[in-house]
């Protein structure tokens, strides 16, 4: 496994655990972490023994407080422009892995810190978590997705609320605005991912990233055409041995040996 900055990976069993370690600077991620992150994923997504992953952050108090502001403070504007400054996080992270992964949010998930925590699959949330996009605070605005998948996660009032205010939201505000799947008690935060993250790997691995595809299609399309795109998944799925390893191991009441194929 590679060695990296400001990542630590670790795989146990089928399932790979990712943890930003710069907990001094409460995990703030900058562009070091960005292609940390890239690498790992793609390590894990191009590895078949690999079935999901779990994001959390080093440390008891962050998941990661933003993108890393010290980076930030005197960049020339035409350098984020001529870079295309956090295009990375959309353009090769969210897209270096097709199978699924879950962020443990163990602690403040602010401004890039709640945009990566959201291109999760899901997340699970420690009871002392925070979530927040307070970039107004510095006089600008998310950079990651933040103001696109916030609304979508949430709604527009509590989106608008959060970027507006800045104001930071709990765990149980987050787990009832939809936001968070989960919310444990904070000892409780990585068994339980890593335990949900293992449930997900025992599952058929085409049929994970199908279901994860389909799912995410509903953000990107009318009813109408994910429906339909769903049911043309549904069928191509029926294709695999998985599918009838899946249905003949029911009837015949034993657990399902998966292929992968
Ligand atoms: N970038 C760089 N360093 C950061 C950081 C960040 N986003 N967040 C915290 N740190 C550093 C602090 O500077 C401090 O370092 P030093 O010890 O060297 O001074 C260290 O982490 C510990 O932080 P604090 O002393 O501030 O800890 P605290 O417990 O008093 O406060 C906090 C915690 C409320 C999370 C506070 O650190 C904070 O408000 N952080 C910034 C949150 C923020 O504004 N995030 C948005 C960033 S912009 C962004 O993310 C753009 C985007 O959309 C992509």
């Amino acid at each position: 496994m590679a060695d990296y900055e400001t990542i630590t990976t670790r795989k146990q069993g089928a399932v790979t655990l990712v943890t930003i370690n710069r907990p001094d600077a409460l995990n703030a991620l900058n562009t070091t972490v960005l292609a940390d992150l890239i690498e790992a994923f793609r390590d894990f997504d191009g590895d078949e023994g690999q079935r999901c992953a779990v994001l959390t952050g080093a440390g008891d108090k962050a998941f990661a407080a933003g993108a890393d502001i010290k980076e930030m403070a005197d960049k020339p504007a035409a350098d984020f422009y001529a870079e295309d400054f956090f295009a990375g996080w959309t353009e090769h992270f969210t897209r270096a892995t097709r199978k699924p992964w879950i962020a443990a949010v163990n602690g403040f998930a602010l401004g890039g810190g709640c945009e990566v925590a959201m291109m999760a699959d899901f997340i699970i949330a420690s009871d002392r978590a925070k979530f927040g996009q307070p970039e107004i605070k510095l006089g600008v605005l998310p950079g990651m997705g933040g103001s696109q998948r916030l609304a979508r996660a949430v709604g527009k009032a509590k989106a608008m609320d959060l970027c507006l205010t800045g104001r930071m939201m709990d765990a149980a505000e987050a787990e009832s605005s939809g936001l968070v799947a989960r919310v444990v008690e904070h000892d409780r935060l990585m068994d339980e991912a890593m335990s949900a993250a293992e449930a997900i790997a025992r599952m058929a691995p085409l049929a994970a990233i199908a279901n994860k595809e389909a799912v995410d299609a509903a953000f990107e399309t009318t009813l109408d055409q994910g429906i339909r795109f769903e049911r043309r998944l549904f069928q191509a799925i029926a294709a695999t041995s998985d599918k009838a390893e899946g249905m003949k191991a029911f009837i015949e009441k034993r657990d399902p040996q998966w292929t992968g194929r």
